[in-house]
């Protein structure tokens, strides 16, 4: 059996995130082989710092907390964030497929018990891990990254012949013969090149939200927002988009890239060009935003693009005298009290004062007022006319609905950090079908080409739902590997 499993050909996946090792267990799960190539020195990709969930509608968690949800409204949900701009047959196979997705994961160990209502969707359908009541809180991200490798490693352990792991690993080329891929050439950490044959080959490498090099895809699709930070690792530079782009695939949505208003400035280096994100939970359950004047300038619940627009706008930079600075970007000041503090959980919001040290703590608003360089007087009425919004005494100025948990009291301690809006995501890339085959500009498929996941565009429209992502990697991952695999087997008959 060993023997026959050796002479099978193999897939080759470029990428080792969620998309990557998705498509590599489905096709171990066939009964197929694979090569996994990454760059880095591990895999995980941004898949392991995503840090809110991963969307599924009509799964067991839902109907357990009596939440009614259907494939159908999620599909809707999705279509209205992306404007209507989506790839409709992806989004009806993602929404078909997430509950299927949620439970891949939980059967490789991830306990994905617990539910959040994140924007834009219309009931709560973002399965993450139930919140520890004290140490270390558990990234769901992480946890997927984690658990997914240790299945992959105890059936690599099983039989050896199933998947080899190439890390430190670049795919720089894909090589085709007669019209059909059939490998990849990659440079290894020393800098040597070698080739890796494939009767397949799945792309798995992320989107471009760091590609800032002068001849890089922001500069050319997103030159406006250039010199914004990002919350992406260095490796998001869009290498399977540009490679396969050479071989003439289709690229849709391009221009269409998510900032996200919210990624701490680190005290010790408020310069850095990689942010940490500041979860959109933590305004979820109460953060309010002021500006470097004192004042709130938008709803903090808004969406994605409002906030942003908000702080680039009525937001000024913050002086290096305010804990360290904003180093000249527009940026907010995120505020917050010991309820809105528990309500988001405390562990994760140590790891953010604690140990990251973004948030730094006043006793009360007259000491912020003096470290922000304001009057004394003005957070006091910032706060005080939050709270009578808040008490419903007065309608909120920048339409503000829902107030979650606590108005911060003057009189109290108030944690401070410094936020600005960064370069998140990338909903363009490359133009698949339903088979997850990679298409090219004549709308063909290219032969043996898949590609699933953060490299691919169509699934989110003009804007990207939180949760969403994750959900992609699963469902587009399992499909690509799936086609790959069949792609495989097909080549082994044609030997035959
Ligand atoms: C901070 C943060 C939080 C997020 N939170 C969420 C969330 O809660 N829910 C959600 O749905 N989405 C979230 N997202 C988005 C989501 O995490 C990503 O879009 C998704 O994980 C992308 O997965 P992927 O497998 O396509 O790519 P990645 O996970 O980025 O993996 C791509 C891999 O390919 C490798 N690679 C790249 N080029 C090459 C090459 N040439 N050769 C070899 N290897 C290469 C990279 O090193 C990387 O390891 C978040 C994103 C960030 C940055
Ligand atoms: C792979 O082949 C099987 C039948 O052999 C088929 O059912 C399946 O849909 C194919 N996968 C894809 C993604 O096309």
């Amino acid at each position: 059996m060993a023997q026959l499993l050796s002479a099978e050909p193999t897939v080759v996946v470029v990428g080792g995130g969620l998309a990557g090792l998705s498509a590599s267990l489905e096709i171990i799960n066939e009964g197929g082989r694979v090569v996994l190539v990454e760059g880095e020195s591990n895999t995980g990709g941004n898949s392991a710092k995503a840090s809110s969930g991963i969307n599924g509608a009509g799964t067991d968690t839902q109907e357990k907390l009596g939440i009614h949800d259907s494939p159908e409204l999620l599909e809707k949900d999705t279509l209205s964030a992306g404007d209507n701009e989506n790839d409709k047959s992806l989004v009806k196979i993602l929404a078909e497929k997430s509950a299927g997705a949620v439970e891949f994961l939980r059967n490789v160990g991830v306990d994905l018990t617990d539910i959040n209502l994140c924007g834009g969707h219309s009931v709560p359908r973002t399965h993450w891990i139930p919140s520890p009541k004290e140490g270390r809180p558990i990234p769901a991200g992480f946890e997927i990254m984690k658990r997914l490798r240790a299945r992959i490693n105890d059936l690599q352990e099983k039989n050896p012949e199933t998947i080899r792991i190439l890390t430190q690993t670049k795919m720089v080329d894909i090589i085709r013969k007669e019209g059909k891929v059939v490998g990849i050439e990659v440079v290894s950490a020393d800098g040597e090149k070698s080739k890796i044959n494939g009767a397949s080959v799945v792309l798995a490498t992320g989107g471009f939200s760091a590609d800032r090099s002068s001849d890089g895809l922001l500069t050319e699709f997103g030159k406006q927002i250039l010199d914004f930070p990002s919350t992406n690792g260095a490796f998001a530079r869009g290498e399977g988009v540009k490679i396969a782009r050479t071989l003439g695939a289709k690229l849709i949505g391009m221009e269409r890239i998510q900032i996200h208003p919210t990624a701490f400035v680190d005290p010790k280096e408020p310069a850095a060009g990689t942010k940490f994100l500041a979860a959109e939970a933590l305004r979820g359950k109460g953060a309010i935003l002021i500006n470097s004047e004192g004042k709130r300038f938008g709803n903090e619940l808004g969406r994605r693009d409002y906030t942003t627009a908000r702080i680039l706008e009525h937001a000024k930079p913050i002086a290096e005298s305010f804990q360290g600075g904003s180093a000249g970007r527009h940026a907010a000041v995120m505020l917050m009290n010991e309820a809105t503090i528990d309500a988001f959980g405390r562990p994760a919001f140590n790891f953010y004062a604690i140990v990251k040290k973004f948030f730094q703590k006043y006793e009360n608003s007259q000491e912020l007022a003096k470290a922000l360089n304001v009057d004394e007087s003005v957070i006091k009425t910032t706060l005080d006319e939050y709270k009578e919004i808040f008490d419903g005494k007065k309608e909120d100025p920048f339409g503000k609905k829902v107030f979650p948990v606590a108005a911060i009291s003057p009189s109290e301690p108030i944690y401070a950090a410094i936020v600005v809006p960064a370069i998140h995501y990338t909903m363009g890339g490359l133009k698949i079908d339903e088979h997850a085959r990679v298409i090219d500009e004549q709308g063909k498929p290219i032969e043996g080409l898949y590609a699933a996941g953060e490299v691919t565009g169509g699934v989110h429209g003009s804007n990207r739902l939180g949760g969403n992502s994750l959900l992609e990697c699963v469902v587009f991952g399992r499909i690509a590997g799936n086609s790959g695999f069949n792609a495989s087997r097909d080549a082994s008959r044609s030997e035959l």
